[in-house]
């Protein structure tokens, strides 16, 4: 039997206050930096724009060191109407350094510092995923508590499934392919993930989404970035654009990363389960996507052999041995 103590909020708090303050001061370093995952955040932003007004009351919940708002301030024009939050007060204190003027405090999902109904936009971006299962719908049901009545829950998560790489044959080999060549690009073989700390685990989406409509009734779905993850640490720009034209050769479908919208619920959801299939239907991977990704594929590996013959290494560096 489950030890209720292990998933009760405070002691889940603690454990992963711990760890992330342990990552605070290279967080951005390790998670933002990078070509490739810069496109991602703006993506992301550019979905939170489309539901965006001048003037909304904004929470960045989960906003880590203020890994977002250098896009934000940019896109939706500043930051004077959000407000972020962390549990991780280490990671509040580089956020504030590198947002002097910006307004952050610590605080955590079960227990948010602010009167209800304060927001017109809740953002959690790639916080979820660390939240206990048996927590997740006490977490939601604070979010809507601060959400304004027309308030609107805007987010994304990673995924473990719905991956272009756990296809099957020839695509998967084809991706392994194009990997390879990038990492020699770089000298280097692996770009290492980051431990992702205790109790972190990626959603399927179909749960993932049943945990979002317990709550909240869900608006729009759509996956993304089903190549570049792979890659993702690249630091080549030139690597970041080819990995981009793949991504959106398959447009957005198979995804490592789901987007997602939800409003509040006043509404007896006839049909929860239906309306999740339909949004997964809309983003499967046809075979039509797979010829188009694959014509991609080789255009874009054509690019990166004529890159790697132009830029061949003179000597072995110590990198190019690991
Ligand atoms: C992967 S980071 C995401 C940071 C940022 N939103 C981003 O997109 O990069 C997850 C963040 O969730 C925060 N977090 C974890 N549990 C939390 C909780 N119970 N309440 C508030 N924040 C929490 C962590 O401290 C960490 O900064």
């Amino acid at each position: 039997m489950t030890d209720p103590t292990k998933i009760s909020p405070t002691a889940t708090d603690a454990l992963e206050k711990d760890f992330e303050d342990s990552i605070a001061e290279r967080y951005n370093r390790d998670y933002h930096k990078s070509p490739i995952m810069r496109y991602f955040d703006s993506q992301f932003v550019d979905y939170v724009c489309e539901h965006y007004h001048s003037q909304d009351r904004v929470l960045d919940l989960a906003c880590g060191p203020a890994s977002l708002w250098g896009i934000f301030a940019t896109k939706l024009g500043g930051t004077d109407n959000i407000v972020g939050v962390d549990l991780s007060p280490k990671m509040i204190e580089q956020a504030q350094s590198l947002y002097p003027d910006g307004k952050f405090e610590v605080g955590s999902f079960f227990d948010l510092p602010f009167d209800s109904g304060s927001f017109d936009i809740v953002i959690v971006s790639s916080a979820f995923h660390h939240v206990h299962d048996d927590l997740l719908i006490k977490a939601l049901e604070e979010i809507n508590r601060v959400l304004d009545e027309h308030g609107v829950l805007i987010g994304r998560e990673p995924l473990q499934s719905k991956r272009l790489s756990d296809t099957d044959g020839w695509l998967s080999g084809a991706l392994m392919h194009f990997r390879h060549m990038v990492y020699r690009l770089n000298h280097t073989r692996e770009y290492p993930e980051p431990d992702p700390g205790p109790n972190h685990h990626a959603y399927d989406p179909e749960e993932f989404l049943q945990f979002i409509s317990t709550t909240f009734a869900i608006k729009g779905v759509s996956f993304h970035n089903p190549v570049s993850p792979f890659i993702a640490r690249c630091k080549d720009a030139l690597v970041a654009h080819i990995a981009a034209f793949l991504d959106l050769s398959v447009a957005h479908r198979g995804g490592h990363e789901l987007f997602y919208t939800a409003t509040k619920n006043y509404s007896e959801s006839a049909d929860v389960s239906q309306c999740i299939q339909n949004f997964i239907a809309q983003n499967a991977i046809t075979d039509n996507d797979k010829l188009n990704f694959a014509a991609s594929l080789e255009v874009a590996s054509r690019h990166l052999e004529d890159y790697l013959t132009a830029n061949a290494p003179k000597s072995d560096t110590t990198e190019s041995k690991r």
